[in-house]
């Protein structure tokens, strides 16, 4: 086990990447913080971990909220007296809407919940992450970093563009403190996300490109697994990436090599 004694903070624990992830981790020997903003599923999650020899609480916060966060990183301290890794993964698809459509709320909020808490979830673990060193991942996307044929997710793509910029400042920030901060940009994996999205007369925006052999090369068009990408956010919270800080890495299964 490799995360034996390590503390984990994992943000949307309760569904897609970040649940595949928060059981990982524990599996690995972490004690795990699943953050969300729906109770239900993060005791689901929760549950899953302790059922299964894991150990795990859950912490109930929207990641958009300064004080919110300030007080799980809190509670985090409050049980288990320290921090070493943070997935600050969670994030919204929001509404995808040609820049005529998409209103000022609409980006506020896109903005607020990918951006914003990436920031908050970051800034207020920083302190106990500078005690002995730790590594946070942050989830971005290929939108907004090598695909941007995604008319209409502008608010998305900008955020997600501005994670890595986010992660690359930070990474030089703090890598005296022997925290490592580096990016991952999964293509389409299938999770929840779609159904939470707010698609709006897109096919008026949208250029109409076809693929004949499928848009995920390295696999017939099949999209990846939340248990995938776990592979990768465990190998970047571990040892084994000792010395990886500052980059992003895709995950994708070629997708953003053939769609730009
Ligand atoms: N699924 C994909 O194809 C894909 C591709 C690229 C990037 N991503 C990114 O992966 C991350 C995880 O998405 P997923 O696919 O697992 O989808 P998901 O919808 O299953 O998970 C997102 C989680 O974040 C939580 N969340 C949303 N807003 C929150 C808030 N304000 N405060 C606290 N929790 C909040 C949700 O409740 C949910 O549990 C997102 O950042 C997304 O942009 C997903």
């Amino acid at each position: 086990m490799q995360l034996t004694n390590k503390v984990a903070l994992v943000t949307g624990a309760g569904s897609g990447i970040a649940k595949a992830t928060a059981k990982l981790f524990a599996k690995e020997g972490a004690k795990v913080a699943a953050l969300g903003r729906t109770k239900d599923e993060l005791e689901t999650t929760v549950a899953e971990i302790n059922n299964n020899n894991g150990e795990a609480i859950p912490l109930v916060a929207d990641i958009s909220n300064p004080e919110q966060m300030q007080q799980a990183i809190q509670a985090i301290i409050d049980k288990w007296g320290r921090l070493d890794v943070v997935f600050a993964n969670a994030g919204i698809n929001g509404v995808w809407a040609s820049i005529e459509e998409l209103t000022p709320e609409d980006w506020n909020k896109t903005i607020n919940v990918n951006l914003t808490g990436t920031f908050l979830t970051v800034k207020y673990a920083v302190p106990y992450l500078k005690k002995q060193g730790g590594s946070v991942i942050i989830t971005s996307s290929v939108n907004g970093t090598r695909t941007f044929s995604n008319t209409g997710a502008t608010a998305y793509s900008s955020t997600k563009a501005a994670q890595v910029a986010f992660a690359k400042m930070v990474a030089l920030e703090l890598a005296k403190h022997r925290i490592r901060v580096n990016v991952i940009c999964p293509g389409a994996i299938a999770t929840n996300i779609d159904e939470n999205t707010d698609r709006q007369d897109l096919e008026e925006i949208q250029e109409p490109v076809e693929f004949p052999e499928g848009k995920i090369p390295l696999t017939d068009g099949k999209p990846g697994t939340s248990e995938q990408v776990a592979q990768l956010v465990f190998f970047l919270a571990s040892d084994a990436s000792s010395h990886i800080t500052g980059t992003e890495v895709w995950i994708d299964g070629g997708e953003s090599l053939l769609k730009a």
